[in-house]
């Protein structure tokens, strides 16, 4: 553990080393006094760059799930502050490691910060919470991006977790002694939330009993799912400002990212066409061949016929000749015949 090492990190390490992009300062520094609040030392993410440096200082045991794709994995790796001996990557995408993964021990904190489409980020949720200890730490990040704003939504008020709050765009729960919802059970009634928002209350009197609504949460906080409105997720006007330049910055990077990859295609076409054009000269050259040794074939076809035209012809002579002058003539042969008086 190098807490050194974990400031200048923060400090030294642009946010755009990878290009994906990586969590701020702020965002790390609150990780950081999380970490040590709650002693953490199995930890784990998804998705990895400036936090697995973070992490691999930090935590005894730490797992990475990095797809692998971009750059954050090998820039991570071969980065000085990264310490291998605490930290191992499982690669692929979290979609199909995480569901496999068995890890050696409860975990004490864990960052969601991989694939950000829905149902991804959910999907590494039901991975990840049965494995979190009580009073361990749910890091997810981009809980602006509405899909994750409805997960971060559920947990505000599931009982499962208590919300620490938010540092920018990144919101931070802590386990509660809530007993953990069973995995492979349903229940959806035992969830807060889903109870809190149910529209039709008096479907659930007969589990709840009369009036469990305004018991439990009293008249105000009887919201309908069905209200729709914005995602929770409201920043302030300068969090707002910074997250327009967050965003303009990741769109530079992809730009960036898009040209070099356009470049790069630009390339591998202008290769292949240059290993073509020297195919189709290799194949003139070989028509040019083959065309040659044709008319040779032919030439010497046309001689063998002549010679052979030549030899019936002499034949045909020579049995020409034969018939004419060869045995005795049919006078000589009626002579011949005769019997001797
Ligand atoms: C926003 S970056 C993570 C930033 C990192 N936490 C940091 O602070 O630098 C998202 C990361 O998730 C990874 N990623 C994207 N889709 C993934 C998936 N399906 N499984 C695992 N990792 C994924 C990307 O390769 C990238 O490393």
């Amino acid at each position: 553990m190098s807490h050194e090492n974990v400031e200048r990190i923060i400090q030294e390490v642009s946010r755009d080393y990878h290009i994906n992009g990586s969590l701020s300062p702020l965002v790390l520094r609150r990780i950081v006094e999380l970490h040590g609040a709650v002693d953490a030392q199995r930890t784990a993410e998804t998705g990895c760059g400036l936090t697995t440096l973070v992490f691999s200082n930090l935590s005894a045991d730490h797992t990475s799930f990095a797809d692998g794709s971009g750059d954050s994995l090998p820039n991570t790796q071969a980065h000085p502050y990264f310490n291998a001996a605490a930290a191992r990557f499982v690669v692929g995408p979290s979609q199909t490691t995480l569901p496999h993964h068995i890890f050696d021990g409860p975990l004490d904190l864990v960052l969601l910060d991989g694939p950000h489409a829905y149902p991804f980020p959910n999907l590494e949720y039901y991975y990840f919470y049965p494995w979190l200890r009580q009073g361990g730490i749910l890091v997810i990040d981009d809980v602006h991006i509405p899909t994750i704003g409805n997960l971060y939504d559920f947990l505000r008020e599931d009982e499962m977790w208590a919300h620490l709050g938010d540092v920018e765009t990144t919101a931070f729960f802590q386990r509660t002694e809530a007993p953990t919802h069973p995995p492979h059970g349903d229940d959806w009634p035992m969830q807060r939330y889903n109870r809190r928002h149910f529209p039709y209350q008096a479907a659930l009197v007969p589990i709840y009993g009369e009036g469990w609504h305004e018991r439990e949460f009293g008249g105000a906080a009887a919201l309908s799912v069905t209200d729709g409105g914005l995602p929770s997720f409201n920043p302030s006007p300068e969090l707002g400002a910074l997250l327009d330049a967050q965003a303009a910055q990741r769109e530079r990077l992809r730009a960036n990212s898009f040209k070099h990859q356009l470049r790069e295609e630009r390339l591998a076409f202008q290769a292949g066409a240059r290993a073509l054009n020297s195919r189709v000269v290799q194949l003139h050259a070989i028509v040019r061949k083959l065309r040659a040794e044709k008319l040779a074939a032919e030439t010497r076809a046309t001689e063998a016929e002549r010679r052979v035209d030549g030899i019936k012809k002499a034949n045909e002579f020579k049995a020409d000749q034969g018939t004419t002058n060869r045995g005795p003539s049919r006078w000589l042969s009626s002579l011949l015949r005769r019997p001797h008086s």
